[in-house]
């Protein structure tokens, strides 16, 4: 094949005479002409098919393609102020690659149950395009920020011998003479291992829960970006949350306000809104916070969705909420020296009700209170020992977090449920396509 040309680049075609590959997205046609809309995945032409200026078998090609049809059309780019793209085509040839009638996805409303079944073609629709751009500049953004300060990233493995996050949620995959494997729920023990050799570290990648939960925030496979950090604290931690999350979401918005606004119809005001700083509140804090908005809930229950999106919807920026009860949190979790009722953990809520979207803390360092917390959490302390290695060895201070991708993308763009946020969301009752 020829150079290809693609439609993001086209205003320096104008005059020539190019050929483009791609897709019929929609056609209008009259008597003598057919309007074509051809996408080629970086944007959408009009290629306007003239009986008079075409072999008759290409005039009968525009006839013939179908929605979805892949084709070839070749012709002059020349400038069209009405169109958003400033330039359309005027065709001189046409050729129909292939394409069925009968595509599935129709200009009208689908349920979304329909729309899910046919994701593999739903990725095609303009909105889906805007928000498969817009996750790839958010990890873009995400690696470059870490990059940018001196990060190292280390990846770490999916099949694991043990829980991280609890043993309510694990995905467990028979594993030869060992027996069990798990998918990894997180990356953060490894990422400490990684923080001791590197200082500063960052562990990205598909992470897994079984989650019984069928709620617009739960994907039982989704991506999370987890930095750890020698020599730092709860203080350190949180400081270093909210800068990134200035960062990460000041540039992809720079980057996609027009995707944001338009396609997405995001109002954007909302995430200029984001910049420091970020209001921190205790969990004992937030708890009052909640009662008083007339929610039920005693101090040491756990924040569910309707708790998160109660507080998070009282703040126009994200909210830190730090200190929560140490029998919510996971073995890890250092607790506070002046009062151990509550670990030195932070959760993120976004605003707009979106919710959590960062969890992390500073680490248990001291070897005998770890191991004595992962008993009491009736863990094999087997499986540890290479964890607990690392309190035994030039144990420091140190602290991480992890970002969860998929609800970042969800609150940036403005998403109801967070499936939309994943090329091909696994949930509870989705393993296809
Ligand atoms: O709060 P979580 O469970 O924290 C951890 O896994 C820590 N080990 C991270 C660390 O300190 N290195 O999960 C972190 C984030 C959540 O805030 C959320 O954004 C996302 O991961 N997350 C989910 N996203 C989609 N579906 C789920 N089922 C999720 N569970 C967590
Ligand atoms: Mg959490």
């Amino acid at each position: 094949m020829d150079k290809q040309i693609y439609v993001a680049d086209i205003a320096a075609e104008e005059g020539k005479q190019v050929t483009l590959r791609g897709w019929l997205y929609g056609k209008r046609s009259g008597g003598k002409l057919h309007f074509l809309q051809v996408r080629d995945g970086t944007g959408v032409i009009q290629a306007v098919v003239s009986k008079k200026d075409v072999p008759p078998e290409a005039f009968a090609a525009a006839e013939g393609a179908h929605q979805e049809s892949s084709l070839e059309v070749s012709g002059t780019i020349v400038k069209d102020t009405r169109s958003a793209l400033g330039f359309e085509m005027h065709v001189s040839d046409l050729r129909l690659l292939q394409g069925e009638a009968g595509y599935p996805i129709q200009p009208k409303e689908h349920g979304i149950g329909f729309l899910m079944e046919q994701r593999h073609l739903w990725l095609r629709s303009a909105r889906q395009r805007a928000i498969l751009s817009v996750r790839h500049s958010l990890i873009k953004n995400i690696r470059d920020y870490f990059d940018e300060r001196g990060f190292t990233l280390v990846d770490s493995p999916i099949l694991t011998p043990t829980a991280c996050e609890g043993t309510s949620t694990l995905f467990e995959v028979p594993y030869f003479d060992l027996g069990k494997a798990y998918l990894t729920q997180s990356g953060q023990l490894y990422g400490e291992a990684a923080a001791m050799a590197v200082g500063k570290a960052y562990v990205f990648g598909p992470t897994f829960r079984a989650e019984k939960s069928k709620t617009r925030r739960h994907l039982t496979e989704f991506w999370m970006v987890e930095p750890e950090v020698a020599f730092m604290d709860l203080e350190g931690d949180m400081a270093l949350a909210e800068d990134f999350l200035v960062e990460i979401v000041g540039r992809t918005l720079a980057k996609h306000r027009h995707e944001l606004t338009t396609v997405l119809e995001r109002d954007v005001t909302a995430l200029e809104r984001v910049q420091k700083p970020f209001p921190r509140i205790t969990y004992t804090e937030a708890v009052e916070a909640i009662q008083k908005a007339g929610h039920p809930i005693t101090w040491g229950d756990d924040f569910g969705g309707d708790e998160e999106t109660v507080l998070c919807k009282q703040y126009d920026r994200p909210v830190m909420v730090h200190r929560y009860p140490t029998d919510l949190k996971a073995f890890y979790f250092k607790r506070d020296p002046n009062d151990p009722k509550v670990a030195l953990g932070v959760d993120v809520l976004a605003p707009e009700g979106f919710g959590e979207i960062i969890g992390g803390g500073q680490r248990e360092d001291d070897y005998a209170t770890l191991a004595s917390r992962i008993d009491e959490q009736k863990l094999p302390r087997e499986a540890f020992n290479w964890y607990l290695d690392l309190r035994k060895y030039g144990s420091v201070p140190h602290s991480g977090f992890g970002l969860g991708v998929e609800r970042t993308l969800g609150w940036i763009c403005g998403l109801p449920h967070v499936r939309e946020s994943i090329p091909f969301p696994r949930l509870m009752e989705r393993l296809t396509p």
